[in-house]
């Protein structure tokens, strides 16, 4: 919580204010009132003194992957994006309540529930794993619960806009729940800091307390950041916490990230052994698939195709993906097809298929991705630029091409010199754009289709220059 006075609450167009819900380190929470369609909603508005424009434009390429993210059932639901006629970006988001975030140090959770909430919100930090997206800021006071009673993660690319943006030392991090390697500022999130996180907050839930924090003892930033890097956490010191679920958690807070659960799924795993364990119902994995998701409401045909599970690789998804708008955009209303992706490095992680019922979530979401973007394109043109303007260094695929092989088109090219972490991004017309190591990608064509692709590596989050784009028809039946 921040200690101090909440800014001044902006006029919103076709919203009225009606109280201050929050405060954080960058931005304030305010509850409106949406007039049309009537509903209460929560504004979070960003701090005057952190807006730049950098962040600014930052902030609204973000919009687009959290409205596309936020229809995963754990992850908040963001309706709208924009920027108040103050100048400060603002998300408009579903209302909830931010009860377990305020509430777990004097009310700690019972096993069973922390176990459930676990699950469900490390299912949708393995989502955006696979989507190449760190969340960055895992803690409780992230976790809100729906009018339904559900848990769900909120704040994605929010904190990654800013670390990028190099304004977290005026924002300061939440160190409590910042892994070793990520206090030392050795890295700025991966997939092993978001498994500490993940364990952290856990563990707060239980504990009533985080990992590093000794009761009666000071607790200032600079001892935390000391026993985060150097100490053991306590015992959790509750009877009704199997040494299972200790033993995870210790796993989890491993200093050294080799030693963590090599993803969130496998926490997820972990967690559902205990729950086994305890004789209790299983929380079931909740993890996305890219196809479907981004189905769209004018082609129901298409949607009934897909076949393959787009896996990101998890050390690709290290670097986080990068869109742009106007590709997103394009992709709400481009018809689906079914891309049949070598999944180099992807082996051990499930295949599933969406249930229709979030099929047609995913169709809302693809709607509000498409409104969030009208804003987000006003600022594509700068985004490109900062990002072209830097990077000189990655190398560029040169010899695109593709041929048919039956009604698969494929397309191939030769490595231009990757590095171990570096990823090609894949962009098929103007849809999203994946990510791989294989230098192959397929892609199923309907008789007569002309399918287009771009490849662009991508290092440290960066893009570098694209290919040229290589087009190819499927001839015959
Ligand atoms: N969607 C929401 N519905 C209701 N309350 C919210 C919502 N989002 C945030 N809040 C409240 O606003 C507070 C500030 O949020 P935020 O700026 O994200 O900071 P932090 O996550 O660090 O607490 C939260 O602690 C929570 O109490
Ligand atoms: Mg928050």
């Amino acid at each position: 919580m921040a200690r101090r006075l909440p800014s001044q609450p902006p006029n919103l167009p076709g919203f009225s204010y009606v109280r201050v819900l929050g405060s954080g380190g960058f931005a304030d929470v305010f509850l409106y009132e949406q007039n049309m369609p009537r509903r209460q909603v929560a504004v979070k508005v960003m701090l005057a003194e952190v807006v730049t424009s950098q962040v600014k434009q930052m902030f609204q390429a973000e919009a687009n992957l959290m409205a596309q993210l936020s229809t995963h059932p754990s992850i908040l639901t963001v309706y709208q994006a924009s920027v108040s006629a103050d100048g400060r970006p603002y998300l408009v988001m579903e209302l909830c309540s931010a009860a377990i975030g305020q509430r777990y140090r004097s009310d700690p959770l019972p096993v069973p529930e922390v176990l459930s909430i676990g699950i469900r919100i490390a299912s949708a930090v393995e989502t955006a794993h696979r989507a190449g997206v760190l969340h960055r800021d895992i803690k409780p006071s992230n976790i809100l619960t729906t009018a339904y009673g559900h848990p769900v993660l909120s704040d994605f690319g929010i904190a990654a806009t800013l670390s990028e943006a190099d304004v977290t030392e005026a924002i300061g991090l939440s160190i409590p729940w910042s892994a070793p390697e990520v206090v030392l500022d050795e890295t700025s999130g991966t997939i092993a800091s978001e498994v500490w996180s993940l364990g952290a907050t856990v563990y707060s839930l239980l504990a009533g307390r985080s990992p590093f924090e000794v009761p009666g003892k000071e607790n200032t930033s600079a001892e935390l950041i000391q026993r985060i890097t150097k100490g053991r956490p306590l015992p959790i010191g509750r009877p009704d916490v199997p040494p299972r679920l200790e033993q995870v958690l210790l796993r989890a807070l491993s200093r050294r990230p080799s030693q963590r659960q090599r993803s969130a799924l496998e926490l997820i795993r972990e967690l559902q052994a205990v729950e086994a364990e305890l004789g209790l119902p299983q929380t079931p994995i909740e993890v996305a698939m890219d196809d479907w998701a981004l189905a769209t409401a004018d082609d129901p045909e298409d949607r009934t195709r897909i076949r393959g599970v787009t896996v990101v690789d998890p050390s690709a998804a290290r670097r986080r993906r990068r869109r742009s708008p106007a590709a997103a955009a394009a992709a709400t209303h481009a018809p689906t097809r079914t891309i049949v992706r070598e999944s180099a490095g992807s082996a051990g992680l499930p295949a599933q298929t969406g249930p229709p019922a979030r099929a047609s979530r995913a169709l809302v979401g693809a709607l509000i991705a498409c409104a969030v973007l009208v804003v987000v394109l006003a600022v594509t043109a700068g985004v490109v630029l900062v990002r072209a303007g830097s990077a000189g260094d990655i190398p560029t695929v040169r010899d695109l091409s593709g041929r048919l092989s039956g009604t698969t088109i494929v397309f191939t090219w030769s490595d231009p010199g990757l590095q171990t972490d570096d990823t090609y991004q894949v962009t098929v017309d103007d849809q999203p754009p994946s990510s791989q190591h294989a230098s192959e990608f397929r892609v199923d064509a309907r008789p007569g289709e002309t399918v287009c692709v771009t490849v662009t590596v991508n290092r440290d989050g960066r893009a570098g220059s694209p290919s040229g784009q290589k087009c190819v028809q499927r001839t015959g039946p």
